[in-house]
């Protein structure tokens, strides 16, 4: 990754928006600065109420929220998971880790999301998960992705790293799986450097979830004053957030309607000023199907070929401007073919990942700075 310093509009910038410094005082003012105390607590009570869950629990990253998530549902050697190929490692490997062995489904040529289209044909007796990525914060066809798990017993993991209150028909996207996972690695809409979340979106797994998340340990029902002393009672590892970090998040979230307000403004000018300049060069700009409310986090490109795009980052180099290209395909890197991926698998993913392009997006992007990046593209 080149260092931001050599660009005067990075991709992305870490930027104070509220109140972050005087949590972080605060929480070292009383002395909590371990985990589960009360700006993890503070956050974990915002998020149930925005989203209407019964429980929320910090973690130390998306990454140990979907291992935690694999913990839960008990996976197994030989165990089978349904996800995209056009995802981070992690969505991925949290299952590997456990031995599963990854089944991946190309993508939408629209959204980009998980094809819904593709998932029922590759159930087996094996399937214990399936695992759609709502990409740039919009939502996968859940009505579909989750009538297919119902009837068939297999539960849900929403991968909402990307989509923190956006909505799919209405429902907040991390609420319609058996889980969800958040992000707050400094790239998302909200974050603390690095953290994560699991949504619980029933009372069934709340209570495994929280001992699994201590090492193993009754500490939480201990803290709780349910126990009178806690003990290793499972398997588990350190996935508790430190409250340091969960009042710096503490002071994102408080403030998330302003973020995404800003976020929205950002995203709507590019999509204004770039629209006509796209179609006249045959680039497709993001496409948000109606039902979908989407969570305002990242503004690409898909550019012709491989070649423009090479191109247009070069371009917007020369101005100072790092723009860059997402994921490579899952089931063509080296340990998806050790696992049996092959060229032609996921062609949609094979192409999409050749020819996108994200622009940059953070929080304190001016509107001097958009307007340098779209007049810098309007010049391509
Ligand atoms: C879809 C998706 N899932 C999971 C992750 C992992 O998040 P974290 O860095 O919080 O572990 C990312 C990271 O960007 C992601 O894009």
């Amino acid at each position: 990754m080149t260092s931001h310093t050599e660009y005067s509009i990075p991709f992305n910038r870490s930027s104070l928006v509220g109140r972050e410094l005087d949590y972080v005082s605060e929480a070292l003012r009383i002395g909590q600065i371990a985990g589960d105390q009360s700006f993890t607590k503070r956050c974990e009570r915002l998020l149930e109420k925005v989203l209407e869950v019964p429980k929320a629990l910090l973690t130390t990253s998306c990454t140990h929220a979907l291992e935690l998530a694999a913990l839960l549902l008990d996976i197994q050697p030989g165990d089978q998971v349904i996800v995209p190929s056009f995802t981070f490692v992690s969505t991925v490997n949290a299952f590997v880790l456990r031995g599963a062995r990854p089944v991946f489904t190309d993508i939408r040529r629209d959204t980009l999301n998980m094809d819904e289209a593709q998932v029922e044909g590759l159930l087996t007796p094996r399937t214990k998960a399936i695992v759609p990525v709502h990409y740039a914060g919009v939502g996968c066809e859940m009505d579909v992705i989750t009538d297919i798990a119902s009837r068939h017993g297999i539960p849900v993991i929403e991968d909402n790293a990307h989509g923190l209150f956006g909505s799919y028909r209405g429902r907040k996207l991390g609420t319609l799986g058996t889980f969800a996972t958040l992000s707050f690695h400094e790239t998302k809409n909200f974050t603390c450097g690095e953290g994560g979340a699991l949504i619980l979106n029933g009372a069934r797994y709340i209570e495994r979830a929280e001992i699994l998340r201590e090492k193993g340990t009754n500490r939480t029902q201990f803290f709780r004053g349910q126990v009178d002393k806690y003990t290793w009672v499972d398997i588990g590892s350190s996935y508790v957030m430190s409250d340091v970090l969960a009042a710096f998040l503490y002071g994102q979230l408080e403030v998330w309607q302003q973020i995404q307000d800003k976020r929205c403004r950002i995203w709507d000018y590019y999509d204004h000023q770039l629209r006509d300049w796209a179609r006249e060069r045959g680039v497709r700009t993001p496409f948000v199907p109606p039902h979908c409310a989407q969570a305002y986090h990242m503004y690409y490109l898909l550019l012709p070929s491989l070649e423009q795009r090479t191109a247009l980052i070069e371009h917007l180099k020369r101005r100072g401007i790092l723009s860059v290209f997402h994921y490579l395909p899952l089931h063509l890197s080296v340990m998806g073919q050790k696992l049996g991926g092959k060229p032609g698998a996921c062609p949609v993913t094979e192409d999409v990942s050749a020819r996108l392009l994200r622009l940059p997006f953070y929080n304190a992007l001016s509107e001097l700075e958009v307007e340098k990046v779209v007049a810098s593209l309007l010049e391509f």
